[in-house]
Parts: structure tokens; sequence; C-alpha cells
């Protein structure tokens, strides 16, 4: 079984991606730290995000065991991220990785923001997990604030949501495979709902689509 779940920046996708890939004992893929990767590696050699050629380079030798979450959960991370995951040959280079691993025997569950459309359309549990622009920074603020990565003041919060907002116009807004729900995915917002309440959703979901 594959399991595709896609969602804006923050939307509580990793997390649901998590605890589904451990209640059914698959691997579990966040797609975000592949774009990540490539994004930090640019940053750090000084590249500049808009070459694409360079980016595509890096993405065509990036290896899935060097990939360090802790240091690619940081925001400059995410927001090279963002930039480089618009360049069409980048997110090409990084098609067959993703493909393998989705389709690894016995399944596997991937979240991003094309996995319903682009790289697991077959798929037989597609997810598409939202929440507001401002509870999304509301999530991603406490987080940043917990590590110590920014202050908390309003004006970090304001930081925050308009980082969000930025990310999700050109998440959405970009030519190369942007964020969109696929026609068979189940959508949830988790705006209103705690973590055990949107598993129970999404673990809902997976069930009826299990065959
Ligand atoms: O999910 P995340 O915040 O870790 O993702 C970081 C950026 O990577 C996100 O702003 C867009 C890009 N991304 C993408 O374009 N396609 C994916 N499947 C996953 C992430």
């Amino acid at each position: 079984m594959i399991v595709a779940i896609d969602g804006p920046a923050a939307s509580g996708k990793g997390t649901l991606a998590k605890r589904l890939a451990a209640h059914y004992g698959l691997p579990h893929l966040d797609t975000g730290l592949i774009y990540r990767g490539v994004g930090r590696i640019m940053v750090d050699r000084g590249f500049p995000l808009d070459n694409v050629e360079i980016a595509t380079t890096i993405a065509e030798n990036l290896d899935l065991a060097d990939l360090d979450p802790e240091r690619l959960r940081t925001k400059d991370a995410g927001e090279a991220a963002s930039v480089v995951a618009a360049h069409g040959p980048v997110r090409k280079a990084l098609i067959d990785l993703q493909r393998a691993f989705a389709t690894q025997a016995g399944g596997a569950v991937l979240d991003g923001r094309d996995i319903g459309t682009v790289i697991a359309p077959d798929a037989e549990a597609k997810l598409f997990i939202t929440a507001s622009a401002e509870e999304r920074a509301r999530r991603r603020f406490r987080e940043l604030v917990g590590r110590g990565e920014i202050t908390d003041t309003p004006a970090g919060f304001a930081d925050v949501l308009a980082d969000i907002l930025k990310r999700d116009a050109r998440d959405s807004g970009r030519a190369a495979a942007p964020l969109l729900v696929a026609a068979d995915a189940v959508t949830i917002d988790t705006t209103a709902l705690g973590i055990e309440e949107a598993f129970a959703a999404a673990l809902a979901v997976v069930e009826a689509r299990r065959r």
C-alpha cells in the first residue's frame, strides 16, 4: 500500500505521515527533506539559488542516506528548498529516487507537495492535509521558539506568518508540479483538530482505501 500525503508548510502532514507509517509498519519518506538537502548544499557552498544547472547537478547526486533531519529542519533550509523546488529540472532529477521509495515491496508512506499528483499517482490512499495560515504559523512559531531559533515576540510571530504566506504562494504558484489537491485525495483540515483527532481522521481515510 502506498500512502501519499500532501499539503502546505506546517499543516501537520509530517506528523501524520510518521504516525501512519508507525501504525502500518511502513517506511516513511519526508520528501521535503530532499529539497531541503539540495537547498542546504547550495547555501553552504555559496551558490545562488537561481542557478538551475548547479542545483540540478546537486539533485542528481543526492543520496537519501546523507540527509540529516536535524540540520535540514531550519527556517533557512526550508526557504532555500522552496526556491530550488520551483526549478523543473531539479524536480525531474529527484523523481526516480522518490518513485523507487514509493514502490518498494510492502509499500510506503510519503509526504510532500506532489506525491499524489506526480510521484505516486496510483497511490491507494491520498490525503491532503491543510490548516489556516494563522494556525500553521502558530505551530511553526512554537516549534522555532522551542528550538531557540527565534525569540518569543509578536514581531517574531509576524515574521513566521509572512514566511508561511510567501512559501504558500511560491509552492502553489510555480509552473513545475505546483501544490495541488489530487482529484482522488481526501482533504483533512487540521485547523481545529488536535494531533489525536487528526490522526483518527487520517487513519479512517486510509482504512477505507486499503485493499
Ligand atoms: O515540507 P517542507 O516544508 O519540508 O518542504 C520544504 C520545501 O520543499 C517546500 O516549501 C516546497 C518543497 N517541496 C516540494 O516542492 N515538493 C515536495 N514533494 C516536498 C517539498
